[in-house]
């Protein structure tokens, strides 16, 4: 995909790509969470539609299509809801990657963290490790999360 006007909003400033974004998360993430539905999905991402506050997420926009999005939110793993807040939903459409979008997503959370007086951001990731310490988050704990291997790994700001 050619990424034309490529652009990073909040959620709320686009409402209509909720469908399109919980649709991706739910076949991307419905497997940890099996009786979690596309509906209920679809209406915690519209409630993230916030321009202020925790939660928020982020949609990736080019030429009016959405290519990504991510999100901060108070908690994403009730095994550690001492720790807050988090970074969620991290996540760019399979035509659009490996060009820095990713990157660009959680560089923006980051600073909304930051902005909202945030000392420390926490997230977790299977897979992705080398990918986020390639960005300066460090790892906390390396743990399980409903059956999956965890890794939560955290960044000072
Ligand atoms: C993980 C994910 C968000 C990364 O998105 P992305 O847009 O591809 O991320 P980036 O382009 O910023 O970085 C990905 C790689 O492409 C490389 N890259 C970035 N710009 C590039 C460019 N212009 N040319 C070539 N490679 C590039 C990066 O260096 C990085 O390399 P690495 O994997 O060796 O570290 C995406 O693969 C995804 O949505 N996966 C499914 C959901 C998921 O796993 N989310 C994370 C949950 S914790």
């Amino acid at each position: 995909m050619k990424m034309v006007d490529m652009k990073i909003d909040y959620l709320a400033d686009h409402v209509e790509h909720v469908p399109v974004l919980a649709k991706w998360f739910h076949d991307e993430w419905s497997y940890l969470s099996p009786s979690y539905e596309l509906l209920d999905r679809t209406e915690r991402l519209r409630g993230r539609a916030n321009r202020e506050g925790i939660p928020v997420a982020f949609v990736a926009v080019s030429d009016a299509v959405p290519v990504g999005s991510a999100s901060l939110i108070e908690c994403d793993m009730d095994t550690h809801s001492h720790l807050m807040p988090w970074m969620s939903s991290v996540y760019v459409d399979r035509s659009a990657r490996k060009r820095g979008l990713g990157t660009a997503l959680v560089a923006r959370v980051v600073e909304e963290a930051r902005q909202q007086g945030v000392d420390r951001l926490y997230l977790w990731t299977a897979k992705e490790e080398q990918w986020y310490a390639g960005m300066g988050w460090q790892v906390f704990e390396r743990t399980s999360y409903r059956c999956e291997t965890a890794i939560i790994m955290a960044i000072d700001l």
